[in-house]
């Protein structure tokens, strides 16, 4: 990454405390890019004395780099197989030991869309199992903005989209242009502010304890070069509990270092048993 990129994203990390050092060279660049021109700058340098001038631009910097987009259901089949094979796995375990209690966790949720379809789908689960849900579904993001909107649960059609019908019909209202979700999903899920690169804490601090039977971190760590996948590897890795899942995106796979940690449970869908 050249000089000026570096400054502008020490220059956010110290005025805003968000670490964007370990993100991919050619993605800063291209999202540094973009702003560019909003701000009538020529190169990086004039955008940096341009940033530190206008704070107001270092917000909309931190959006362009926190790329929110996600919607429900998105890699289906992995979702499809994570609640035909893996709720139904960890419920057997669990049971054994008279534990009905689910721990999961969405690192980098966006506006919720990945950990309102997980509990829908195990909301379903233990519907089907004549049981009442219980589960402790823990969803963090660096951004807190999108995690305000992530409560309200209010979602243009284009992150709906993938919604099975009969999903939408039972666990959504219509409103005017938008569809919103029914408090008995949005009740599941405890939503909270936490940078997975976070120094000082191995797990969300909301989470009290670790101890995951299941972590969601899709199209998340694709943004990072490999020294802080690796970083949060070692997190994702400690929060697990043990034979936890690790849910990834379809582009991820596990650092070479850690991936005799964890076993692919098929050959289909980024899901990994620790072992
Ligand atoms: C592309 S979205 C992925 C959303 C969802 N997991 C999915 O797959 O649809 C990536 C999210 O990661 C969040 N993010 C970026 N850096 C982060 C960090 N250091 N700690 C926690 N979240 C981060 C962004 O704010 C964004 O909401």
């Amino acid at each position: 990454m050249n000089n000026e990129l570096k400054h502008i994203l020490y220059l956010v990390n110290e005025t805003r405390g968000i670490d964007f050092t370990g993100y991919r060279a050619s993605m800063v660049e291209r999202r540094v890019g973009q702003r560019l021109p909003f701000a009538r700058c020529g190169t990086y340098a004039d955008y940096y004395s341009y940033l530190q001038k206008h704070p107001v631009e270092l917000d909309k910097l931190i959006d362009v780099l926190t790329i929110n987009v996600s919607r429900f259901f998105r890699n289906s089949m992995t979702l499809e197989y994570m609640a035909d094979r893996i709720l139904p796995a960890i419920h057997h375990r669990k049971k054994a030991t008279r534990n009905y209690s689910l721990r999961v966790w969405s690192a980098g949720c966006s506006m919720g869309e990945e950990a309102y379809s997980t509990a829908i789908l195990i909301h379903e689960f233990f519907r089907e199992e004549g049981l009442a849900p219980d589960v402790n579904l823990f969803a963090t993001d660096i951004d807190g903005k999108i995690l305000e909107k992530a409560r309200k649960a209010v979602y243009p059609f284009e992150r709906i989209r993938d919604v099975k019908y009969g999903f939408l019909e039972k666990y959504f209202s219509k409103t005017e242009n938008a569809f919103q979700l029914l408090p008995e999903i949005r009740d599941m899920v405890s939503f909270s502010v936490y940078d997975i690169l976070d120094k000082n804490s191995s797990v969300p601090p909301e989470s009290i304890f670790g101890d995951f039977d299941m972590v969601l971190c899709r199209n998340l760590l694709i943004y990072f070069n490999t020294a802080y996948q690796e970083k949060i590897f070692e997190k994702l890795y400690g929060a697990l509990a043990r034979h936890g899942y690790l849910v990834l995106g379809e582009a991820e796979i596990p650092s070479s270092k850690y991936e005799r940690y964890f076993r692919r449970v098929n050959d289909c869908c980024h899901i990994y048993q620790k072992v």
